[in-house]
This record gives C-alpha cells, structure tokens and sequence, in this order.
C-alpha cells in the first residue's frame, strides 16, 4: 500500500471552481459540492476517481443528472463525458465523533478543520492532491456566531455566511470554522497600500492573550516585505486558535489555524521560550502565504519544498528580530536531538522521501529542519544576492504553480549558471555524513584534509558524495584571525585545501555557523578546544567548542568512572562571567548535552550506552559543578535580576535564562532556598516554572506543585505545563509511574493531543526512566498508545518515534522494547498510520 514518487502521473481531470454549502449540525453535517471539472490535457488516462473517506453519499449529479458512481473506501468512481461537466453531491458527515481530528471535527463546541496532507477527502468527494488548484466560494450554514472560510468574505446573514478565496488552492489549504469566537482585530497596510484586516479569534474568556501574537504577525507581514519582496494578497487575514490540534499550527489560505498553545499568551501564562515560538510559528504559517500556498507542492513527496523553505525563512526572521548566533546555537541543539537521532535510526528517509505508506508519518525533523538546514547550504554556496535572484525568479517563475524540487533547482541553475546535480543528493539520500579531519602544517603552509563518508540506511544501502559547503576560519596563537571565514567546497569523498603565506601553525575553526548539517569528527585535545572556547570570533564554534568539552568529559565519566574534567569546570567559568558576552549565549554555554544526546555519541562509538548511568554522570557533574562554582553562579544570580516590567524580548529573556541556569546551581547546593524566594514571588511565568523546576529538582516540591496546580487550574495550557515537569523531575525510578498517576488524574483527557504530549511526551524525554531496565517504561507507554490509535491515529504514530532508538541498548532492552512493539502491532484494527510507523521501526 505503499505510493512512489515515481509512479507520478498529472491528474486526470483539472477543477475550475468549486462550490460548497456546509449545513452544520454536530453529527450529521451535510456538504453540498458543486465542482466545474475539465478533462487534464496533460493526462494520461480518463478515469474519473475522486477521494472520499468516511462519507455518506445521499446524491450525485453530473450536468443535472443523477447518477449512481461506483463507492469504494478510498472514494468513487463515476463514467464522465468527454468535455467539461459539473459534478454535484452531497454528502455527510458527524464531525462530533471525529476524534481524529483530521477533515472537519469539533473542538470545545467550535466546528474547524485541518486538512493537510489528505483530510480533505473525509469532508467531500474530490481530486484531494496538491496538484489540483481551484477557485473556492463557500458558504456555511448554521447557528455559530461566527463562521469562517478562506478569503475575503463575500455575503453574511442570519444564519449563513459566504466566503470566496479568489487565489486557486489546493483542498489541503481549505479551512473552516464555526463558534462562539472572540477575535483580536488589528489592521495593516501592505507596501503598495492593501489595508487588510486581521484578526485573532478566539474563545470567550481568551481574547486577553493576543496581543503578543498579532504583533509578531505584524512584524512578520512587514519583514516578508522588506526581505523577500512579498506582500499578503487578501483584504483579511484571519487566525483562530484551537485547543485539540494535532500539530502546531495550519496555513490553510487567509484562514491560519493555529493550536492554542502556538499563539496564545500572556506574561503570567507562558514563559519566554513559550513566546520565541509563538513569534516563530505565527511567521512561520504567514510565511506560508508565499511558500506554500501561492507556491504549493505537485505532490506529498515535494513537501519539503514548502516546508524546508519556510523553517527557513522563519529562522531567518527569528535571528533579524532577535539574535542571530543564539538562534543557530538553538536550532542546531534542536536538529542534533531530533534530525540526527532520526536519520540515525530505522526511521531514516530522505529530506525528499522517494515512498510512503501514510504522509502523515513524513512530517518529520528530516523534512522541516534538515529540509531547512538544505536552503542554508544552498545559500551559502551560490552566495545572499544570487539567492535572492533566484527567489525573485522563483515567485516569478512558478507562482500559481504546484511545483517540485526539480523545479526548485533550475531556478537556482539559471540564476548561477552551477549545476546542483550534486547538490540534489541530499534531497534524496538519507543520513547524516560523518566528515573526518586531519591537518598538517609545512612552509608557511596548512593544509585540511577531508573525508567524508555517509553510513547506510534504511533501504539505501550505497552513498555517493555529497557537496559540503565547509565554512573555515583560522586563527593564530594569541587569538587574532589570520585567516577570515573562507567557504571551502568540498565534493570528493576526500578532499584537501590549503592555505599558505601562514608565520605559524594556525588553529582551525570548522564548520563555523555549522554551514553543513553533518558529523565533525576531529582528534582534538582539549586545549584546543577551551582556546576555541575563549577566542573564536565565530559564536557557534566558540559554543561548539565548550559543548565538545562537556561532551567528552561526561563520557569519560560514564565510561571509565572519570572525575569532572579540571579543563571543562575553568573553562565553563572563564566564559560564564565574561561580560563581553551574551547572556543568552552565556546561558546555551551552561547547557550540557542531553541523556539522549550522550546516548547517541555513545552509540556512534561502538558503545552500547546504559542510560542510569548516562543519567548519573550529568547528575554528577551538575552537582560538581554546583559546588565549584556556586559562588559566581550567585553573582551571576543577582547580576541578571529583570527589574523593568515584564517584554519577552530577546534582552530580558536572556537575561532571565541565565539568572535561572544560575539558580539551578545555587538549588544543588541550598536545597532550593533561593528558588523558594523565586517561586512565592514571581510575577511572570518564565520565573515561576524555573523556580518550581528547581524545587521539584531539589526534592523539595511538593508545596509548590499544590501551590501552581491550586493557582492555574482553570488554564489548560498552564496544566498542561503541570502535567510535564512533574514527569520530568520524576526520579528515574520513578518517572513511569508519574506519567501513569497523571494520566489517571481528573485533568487528564486522551482526546487533547496537547495533554496526551504533556503526559506521554515529557516521560520519553526522561531517557533514564523512559529506558527503566524493568520495561515498565516501555510498558506504560504502548499501553497507552494502544489506547490512543483508535482515537488519533497521527498523534499515535508520531509518539511511536519514542522507540526508534531501540537498536542503541542492550539485549535485555531491546527484548523489552521488541515485545512492546509486537504488541502494538498485533492490536486488531491498528491504523495505517501507527502500523507503517511501528513496521519501520521494528524492522525485519
Ligand atoms: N503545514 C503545517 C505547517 O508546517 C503542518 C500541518 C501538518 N499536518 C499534518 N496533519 N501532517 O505549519
Ligand atoms: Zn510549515
């Protein structure tokens, strides 16, 4: 049941306007379709197939004609003349008892939608692809105060409203919505003078939380302007936020939806890294408009087409509104955590996967962030202003178009006049390359020798070579740069570069800005490194340099019983109170690897990684480092205490996350004195969690977990935040059975993905305890998965992403995991969605 990228044909039919009638009613909604088809020119064949999922067909005309189409599972079937027809049906459908929340479903008594990638086949019979782009006029029928379509709307009444969306979309980008809502009305005005209205609908009781969030779409629009040239193309522009949602948010044309807990916020409710990504998403959807929407995909395979760009784009926007070198630092943590381990392990696919059994499953750190960290590459090869050429052609070229990665390619190839044949293979090639260095130095003059070498996955057992874009900066003995940033492009599975005219052996920095998503692996002493650390002019390296010294010593630790490492504890001090530099990045330099992360450079070394011991190697040197320096992380404390009125900008949030990596130390030491002070006297929520962390941190919790649950009962997402960190700082003995008592808690509803996650997510972050040796861990969760996937199938299949790691361990665990995975696949009626997943993972 598996679908090719190969087996690609246009579709049969094209769509020249589409007319929907919704009359709402909880269980039985009825969808009244008028479409204009045309036979495709382009096609190879005349069958008349439409998708259809789940629906019940109560009639079906062609040109006025009533006729009896042939119904499978997957849609129907109908004998079509030779020329263009008007398709009518209605059909329906119980939105109530959607809990897949997939096609049009019901969340808190508000009708809405969420139809990438194929949900749209489950509201109303159609050609549900990409590549079939329409003109939408919709109009809804019901009692809901507010309801809303793509567009602009059109008429409004008692009872109905209609909607037009002049702009030809694919079904995936339909939306709509219906309830007791509140919006958030702003205005702007588009560079060449369109005054469009936005609003941010909400639940009553809720329209206090926007405000942040329509100021980050306003600075979105604006930044779309001034550094793509795009302008927004509707005179509305609606978000509506929604509690069950299965992912973070939609970019459905003119009509973003979004999951409460990606827009919503307030100072008191969210915590700074809350409000970075809801800035982040809000542009992220709104960048969408332009790469995505206007320029869609011809098929599900393209899809990091879409979404590799706009990742992008919304981290470009992230480092122009607030540091560039933190937001690098952050995203490669968070592309190491997930993209690596992913294209590490049996689930491995590349950034353009060639098959899939289900797309949702494809939605993935592979596709969106290595998807990204591609057009950054690219970038950095043909260089800022030849890129920006090739986008303006791009919009230029393909706008109103569904297009691919070829196609994507050739503007770059027109603009530069480079061949990116090369450069395609790491859209279609899976895994991560491990690039291997060794210098030399003779005559003034320094060579870098490279070698580069991508181990098999899944399927793709052969790699080619790949071109790297190798950014390399040199530096001399006391500190100044000899040699400036200098992008090496390697295409040879070995290759050297040299550099000559030097008085002395320099030392290297590589990989600065981490210009390729890949594995450096150098034989390196730590004096290298803790020069790196206190000299780099390049910030990634320079953290990169202090994370390599944590890393290594923590593994020595874990390995060979080591103490702390003498050279990491001077250095991490040395950087900590140098006031020259960036909270912000002063606190990411505080930061250890995580278990996981240990877990897979264990792993990478022939290791099998134990994660008790993994676990009480950080605890061991958090508690060293505590100790050591716990008299400057108390000057560091007081120094970046945030006295001005709350702002979740860049400066306080910096300021906040180092004062609060101090007061983790200072709880190791005070019982967790201080963060009891922070806890009771908190006005925002960034102070309260880090203080209530600290406290469940030092065993010293149990009032303020009473205290927050008592203050914030009636915030879910607030809860949501109550439900996590109790798992999280559970001790790993006992973190199984906090995710099973929570999941037994009255606040507990398997129906809200966001509280699923908070339960079920948080304990699969905890390695030590997720990875009990007893199974328990493994236990609870396929359990619970077990009980979700016939609820929500998407949710289910992404959290089974938690046992890819399984071939890491131990026989004992892989035993303990294997069964786990055998039982939910022998669960009768598993979804095709957790089937595909838990197959891929398990393996033959
Ligand atoms: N296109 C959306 C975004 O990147 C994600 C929606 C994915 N939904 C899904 N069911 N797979 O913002
Ligand atoms: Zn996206």
């Amino acid at each position: 049941q598996a679908v090719y990228l190969s087996d690609y044909t246009p579709p049969a039919y094209l769509v020249d306007e589409v007319h929907l009638t919704f009359r709402l009613a909880a269980e039985t909604t009825r969808v009244i379709s008028k479409i204009r088809f045309r036979p495709n020119p382009e096609a190879q064949n005349r069958d008349f197939f439409l998708h259809g999922e789940g629906l019940s067909l109560v009639s079906a005309m062609i040109d006025g004609a009533a006729i009896t189409p042939e119904i499978t599972p997957e849609g129907l079937r109908a004998v079509v003349p030779d020329a263009p027809f008007t398709f009518q049906a209605e059909v329906e459908i119980n939105p109530a008892a959607n809990t897949a929340l997939e096609g049009l479903y019901m969340s808190n008594g508000m009708y809405c939608t969420q139809c990438e990638a194929e949900g749209f086949r489950k509201i109303t019979y159609y050609p549900d692809r990409p590549d079939v782009m329409s003109v939408f006029t919709v109009r809804i029928e019901g009692d809901a105060p507010v309801m809303l379509s793509n567009g602009d709307v059109v008429a409004q009444g008692d009872g109905f409203a209609e909607w037009h969306d002049p702009w030809p979309k694919p079904a995936y980008l339909f939306a709509l919505v219906a309830g007791d809502l509140i919006n958030h009305p702003d205005r702007f005005t588009t560079r060449s003078g369109r005054d469009v209205e936005l609003n941010i609908w909400v639940r009553p009781g809720d329209e206090g939380k926007c405000a942040f969030g329509m100021e980050a779409l306003k600075k979105s629009m604006t930044w779309d302007e001034e550094v793509y040239g795009r302008e927004y193309d509707l005179d509305i522009f609606n978000i509506v936020a929604v509690d069950d949602f299965n992912m973070g948010a939609m970019e459905n044309k003119g009509l973003n939806i979004f999951n409460s807990s990606c827009v919503l916020s307030t100072a008191e409710t969210s915590t700074d890294a809350n409000f970075e990504r809801i800035e982040a998403i809000i542009a992220h959807e709104y960048f969408h408009n332009w790469t995505g929407n206007r320029i869609t995909c011809r098929d599900w395979f393209q899809l990091c087409l879409k979404e590799g760009l706009t990742v992008y784009r919304d981290s470009e926007f992230t480092s122009d509104m607030r540091s560039a070198p933190v937001k690098r630092i952050s995203d490669v943590i968070d592309l190491r955590a997930r993209q690596f381990r992913e294209d590490n392990g049996p689930l491995a696919h590349p950034v353009r996967p060639a098959s899939f059994v289900e797309i949702n499953n494809f939605y993935t750190a592979t596709v969106y962030e290595k998807g990204a960290e591609l057009i950054g590459m690219l970038k950095r090869l043909v260089g800022d202003a030849a890129y920006r050429k090739a986008l303006d052609l791009y919009f230029e070229r393909h706008d109103g178009q569904a297009c691919t990665i070829e196609d994507w390619l050739t503007v770059f190839e027109n603009v530069t006049g480079r061949d990116l044949a090369q450069f395609k293979r790491w859209y279609e090639e899976a895994g991560t390359p491990r690039l291997k260095v060794s210098d030399e130095f003779k005559d003034g003059t320094y060579t870098l020798h490279f070698e580069q070498e991508t181990p098999p996955t899944p399927g793709q057992e052969v790699k080619q070579p790949r071109v790297i874009p190798i950014a390399v900066g040199l530096l001399g003995a006391n500190g100044d740069e000899v040699q400036a940033t200098r992008v090496l492009e390697m295409t040879q599975a070995a290759q050297s570069f040299s550099f000559d005219g030097l008085a002395a052996r320099p030392i290297p920095s590589i990989l600065r800005d981490f210009s390729a998503p890949v594995i450096l692996e150098r034989d390196t002493d730590n004096a290298e490194r803790a020069f790196l650390l206190a000299h780099d002019t390049d910030p990634f390296n320079k953290w990169e340099a202090g994370r390599a010294l944590a890393r290594d010593g923590l593994i020595a630790m874990i390995r060979e019983d080591a103490a702390p490492d003498p050279a990491y504890l001077d250095a991490v001090q040395m950087m900590a109170r140098d006031e020259a530099l960036d909270p912000a990045f002063r606190a990411l330099a505080l930061g250890l690897p995580s278990e996981d992360e240990l877990a897979q450079s264990l792993f990478e070394m022939g290791v099998t990684p134990d994660p008790q011991a993994i676990w009480q190697a950080l605890e061991r040197l958090r508690n060293t480092r505590a100790k050591q320096i716990e008299d400057l992380a108390r000057e560091l404390y007081t120094a970046h205490q945030v006295t001005a009125p709350y702002r979740p900008d860049a400066e306080q949030s910096g300021a906040r996350a180092l004062a609060n990596a101090a007061l983790a130390m200072i709880s190791r030491v005070d019982g967790g004195a201080l963060a009891a002070q922070q806890f009771d006297s908190a006005d925002n929520m960034t102070q309260q969690l880090a203080a209530w962390s600290c406290l469940l941190q030092a065993g010293a919790g149990d009032a303020a977990t009473k205290a927050f649950y008592d203050q914030w009962q009636q915030d879910r997402l607030v809860i949501d935040k109550w439900f996590s960190l109790q798992i999280v700082h559970a001790s790993p003995e006992h973190t199984a059975e906090a995710a099973s008592r929570l999941a037994n808690h009255a606040d507990f509803n398997i129906r809200n993905p966001n509280r699923f996650r908070a339960t079920f997510g948080a304990m699969v972050t905890s390695p030590a305890g997720f990875h009990h040796a007893s199974g328990k861990g493994y236990r609870v969760l396929a359990d619970w998965l077990i009980r979700l996937d016939p609820l929500n199938p998407q949710t289910t299949a992404r959290m089974c992403s938690a046992f890819e790691t399984w071939r890491r361990y131990d026989d004992t665990r892989q035993t303990l995991i294997k069964a786990e995975l055998d039982r939910i696949l022998a669960t009768p009626g598993l979804s095709r969605d957790t089937t595909e997943m838990v197959t891929r993972i398990r393996g033959v």
